[in-house]
């Protein structure tokens, strides 16, 4: 203030001094006055607007990860019965169920007694990717299977892989978003199943009360949740652990207190932390071998993303800080 007077005084004196015409006065005034407030606002401004910029980098990353979503599904999706892709499957889970999680053969057989499936039953698969484990899970069963997927061409991948397996008349694919209330009425289901991809979605509270809307009395619900904190874990781990997309990362006790918060009965809880340890490094290891035609395919920087995303999913759950467990649940009955 005190400089834009000093300003005014100084513009007046020597506009007289050099007889400048009395009418150019105010506006040279007005125009110096403008520019010595304008110019410090604007220079405070843009400071303050570095500094946020600063601080967005600083919290998305402590210069090891940057923070950036990484493709974890188009490249699995768009070319899911390649060969290769098929192959760095089978190096990775051992048996090419066709799934892109963590999952094993050996869950799944164990899971699906866990369900209690049958001929006629009706299982729903959320979040099922290109549908290989609910497939594989009505070829054992006789159980029928709605699977939803938000991304696209995993529900194509699944439909087409249920008519190649002769499975097209039991089971079918759509693309839902499953953070979304469903379209089916209460009571659809015998038993819902999520594999690696409850973190997916934002309000898990809600999402628990819908699952538990859809299922019949008596039927039962699985899912696994792989992104349990179990011990502190830097920003940057979850920043890489986290670049797929959206992750919900949970608190020790926390599923389970939703579970009774949305009615359902807890029969068990599992924890499966050690083979998403060894599933992480052989996906990253057959990736790995096959880098050449990967990168061809994926672009570096999603190439490299992907194998980060590997490398740091199996050191924290190695060193149990980021753990994953199964849930089974029983919706009770009426009465
Ligand atoms: C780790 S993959 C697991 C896929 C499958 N369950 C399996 O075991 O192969 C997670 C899946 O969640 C899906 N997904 C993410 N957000 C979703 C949403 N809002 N609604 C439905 N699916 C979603 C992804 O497209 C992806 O297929």
């Amino acid at each position: 203030m005190i400089s834009a007077i000093v300003l005014l005084a100084f513009i007046v004196v020597e506009g007289r001094r050099l007889e400048i015409p009395f009418l150019w006065l105010p506006i040279l005034a007005t125009l110096g006055v403008g520019v010595s407030c304008g110019l410090p606002l604007f220079l405070l401004m843009r400071q303050a607007r570095l500094e946020r910029a600063a601080d967005g980098e600083r919290a998305a990353g402590d210069g090891k990860a940057p923070r950036r979503v990484v493709g974890l599904y188009d490249a699995a999706y768009a070319n899911f019965a390649s060969n290769l892709y098929q192959k760095i499957r089978e190096e990775a889970f051992g048996e090419d169920l066709g799934q892109n999680s963590w999952l094993t053969a050996g869950e799944l057989q164990k899971f699906a007694g866990w369900l209690r499936l049958g001929p006629g039953l009706r299982l729903l698969d959320v979040a099922c990717g290109s549908g290989g484990p609910s497939l594989r899970l009505a070829k054992l069963t006789g159980c029928d299977v709605v699977g939803i997927d938000i991304h696209e061409q995993a529900t194509a991948n699944a439909n087409a892989l249920a008519r190649r397996e002769g499975l097209a008349g039991r089971a079918t694919f759509d693309r839902l978003d499953a953070s979304q209330s469903l379209p089916w009425p209460p009571a659809s289901f015998d038993a819902v199943m999520c594999i690696d991809a409850v973190n997916h979605l934002p309000d898990r509270r809600s999402v628990l009360a819908e699952w538990a809307r859809f299922l019949k009395p008596g039927g039962r619900l699985l899912f696994k949740d792989p992104i349990g904190v179990t011990i502190p874990l830097s920003h940057s781990e979850i920043g890489v652990r986290g670049s797929g997309g959206f992750y919900l990362f949970v608190p020790p006790g926390e599923d389970e207190r939703l579970l009774r918060a949305a009615g359902f009965a807890l029969e068990g809880v599992e924890d499966v932390t050690d083979n998403m340890t060894e599933i992480a490094r052989r996906r990253g290891a057959a990736r790995a071998a096959r880098e050449a035609e990967l990168r061809a395919i994926e672009g570096d920087p999603n190439f490299d993303g992907q194998q980060e995303f590997f490398r740091v999913s199996e050191l924290i759950a190695r060193e149990r800080r980021l753990s994953r467990f199964a849930f089974l649940a029983r919706k009770p009955l009426e009465g």
